[in-house]
């Protein structure tokens, strides 16, 4: 069994385990810590070195799923983190920072690459578009199985702001909306997202997709909406995923 310590860096919780690369699955627990606000380099080595201590992780690659556009490892937006990733080329500074060769993704493209290859994407022919509510609004696009990496839904411009500000599981706690409340905003949000992807599935994941129940009665999108398979863990496994499959290449 191959085995990948992988890392699913959020706005609010920074989340790792060990992936196993054949099942696409956690064989350990998925242990999680506070990322400070407004997280810099220097806020998230000492929280990955722990991590990687606590699951006792001294030899091998590591992936990281990471919450914003990643072109070939470098940074090029932060909406929930520190500007001043911005420009840095991840891939090396947490290679150097931890002494492993590390593999940088956006966070959300890493679900849906978890769920393309092990879970509810698995023989989707047309657009599949996944959406992670978390503090942002990650999402993944894909055509017959293939990724467009860093589609930026959340970004889009929407009444006095951005989409992830509205319908966000975070734009939810800040503004204590109810079920229905954020549902009806989610819902126009989606209805958006549909007009410009025309997926034919969408999938939802991130740590909201678990209460489905409670607000998919307000969501009267015209195709049909799933929650992730491997729920919250998807980055994680994404992330071990991609890793793996960038290494082998290089
Ligand atoms: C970022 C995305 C990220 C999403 C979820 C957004 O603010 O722009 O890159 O995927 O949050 O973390």
């Amino acid at each position: 069994m191959k085995e990948i310590f992988a890392v699913d860096v959020g706005a609010t919780g920074t989340k790792a385990a060990l992936v196993d690369l054949e099942k696409g699955t956690l064989t350990t627990e998925r242990i999680k810590y506070a990322t400070p606000e407004n997280a810099g380099p220097t806020d998230l080595v000492p929280i990955i070195k722990q991590l990687l201590a606590d699951l006792n992780y001294t030899e091998g690659i590591i992936g990281i799923g990471f919450p914003s556009i990643i072109k070939n490892g470098v940074c090029r937006s932060a909406t929930n983190i520190n500007k001043t990733f911005i420009g840095q080329d991840l891939n090396r500074l947490f290679t150097q920072s931890l002494g492993h060769p590390c593999y940088c993704v956006n966070d959300a493209d890493a679900a849906g690459m978890a769920e393309l290859h092990y879970g509810n994407i698995q023989n989707a022919s047309g657009t599949v578009l996944m959406l992670t509510l978390g503090t942002g609004i990650g999402s993944a696009l894909f055509r017959k199985g293939v990724l467009l990496p860093n589609v930026e839904l959340g970004l889009l411009r929407y009444k006095k702001g951005i989409t992830e500000e509205y319908a966000s599981n975070g734009a939810r706690k800040r503004k204590e909306l109810s079920w229905e409340d954020w549902g009806t905003e989610l819902n126009a949000v989606l209805a958006y997202y549909e007009k410009i992807v025309s997926p034919d599935l969408i999938i939802l994941g991130g740590g909201v997709s678990k209460k489905l129940e409670k607000y998919k009665k307000y969501l009267e999108t015209t195709v049909p909406i799933v929650p992730a398979k491997h729920l919250n863990a998807a980055g994680v496994i994404g992330a071990a995923y991609y890793a793996n499959t960038v290494a082998n290449k290089s």
